[in-house]
């Protein structure tokens, strides 16, 4: 892809985390990216175009005001009433200055319809406060002009570095259980995927809501014994945990909100990419 320094500002909200991290490493080299971090951290202490950010203590606009983006990533975690007064003075800003937000949201809007995958019109409904919280700042956003939102819609990211692979890893090593769910059928993603598909929806201006999920499902335990095989296979225990009798989706596939072929993935590239 191009360099096209200067055509946007771009700050990402949790820029210290699995995921704003991976997009901060893909963006940073093509526009100017400034972030965000939460616990205090010597080296990006030091680095300027990082922000100390607390949202229980911090006012967001101080940093809206020195970065003067013209698109936002939230991709934060912390408090959930806290995230949707941030997410109320984003979208004021956002509206004001008209400019851009993304918001990384996940499958768990849908997680109180069990029976059947969701797609990007269908109507949220969820059951665990996490859903909750993530449908109404996604009611928010929606209330804004269509072009200044990408709502992404996010299943389970695995990747080398992933909290849920290192965890995997870690249970290995102390011989303790993996938890599996037999009954979840689910898509999945990996950070390297979220971080191109963000960059494609920046430099086409994409909006509305994105489901970036692989476009095959798998079961919950079959993925995570593949994942072991794809690290090399060690011995590993599991716990198996039943939440219904039945089979229970947590999918978002795409189907209206598409991407280019190339953008799009199979469980299969997640193994795959483990691999190397
Ligand atoms: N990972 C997944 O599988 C997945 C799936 C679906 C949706 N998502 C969504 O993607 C977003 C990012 O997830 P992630 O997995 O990358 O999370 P993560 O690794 O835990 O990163 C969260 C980020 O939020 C910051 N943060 C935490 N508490 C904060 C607070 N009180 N004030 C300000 N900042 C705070 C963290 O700062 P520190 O690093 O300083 O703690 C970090 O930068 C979340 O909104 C999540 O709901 C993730």
């Amino acid at each position: 892809m191009k360099r096209q320094e200067n055509k946007h500002i771009i700050l990402i909200l949790g820029a210290s985390g699995f995921l704003g991290g991976a997009i901060y490493k893909e963006l940073c080299s093509y526009f100017r990216t400034f972030g965000t971090y939460n616990i205090t951290n010597k080296t990006l202490e030091k680095n300027h175009h990082f922000f100390q950010y607390n949202i229980e203590e911090d006012d967001v606009y101080e940093i809206l005001d020195i970065v003067k983006p013209t698109i936002i990533i939230s991709a934060l975690r912390g408090d959930f009433s806290k995230q949707v007064l941030v997410h109320q003075h984003l979208a004021e800003y956002v509206f004001l200055n008209k400019i851009k937000l993304i918001f990384l949201s996940s499958a768990n809007v849908f997680d109180a319809y069990s029976k059947y995958p969701s797609y990007e019109t269908d109507k949220t409904y969820s059951n665990s406060i996490y859903g909750h919280f993530k449908i109404k700042i996604e009611n928010m956003l929606l209330r804004l002009p269509k072009k200044q939102v990408a709502i992404l819609r996010l299943p389970m990211v695995f990747g080398n570095q992933s909290p849920r692979v290192l965890e995997i890893l870690q249970h290995i090593k102390n011989k303790t259980a993996i938890e599996v769910f037999p009954n979840l059928i689910m898509n999945v993603t990996t950070d390297t995927k979220v971080t191109q598909q963000t960059h494609y929806i920046i430099n086409r201006n994409k909006s509305g809501i994105f489901h970036l999920g692989s476009t095959d499902l798998v079961h919950h335990d079959d993925f995570i014994k593949e994942i072991i095989k794809s690290l090399g296979n060690p011995k590993a225990l599991f716990k198996q945990v039943y939440t219904t009798n039945d089979d229970r989706y947590l999918a978002v596939l795409p189907k209206y909100n598409l991407l280019p072929i190339n953008l799009q993935l199979l469980s299969q590239d997640i193994l795959t990419e483990l691999k190397i």
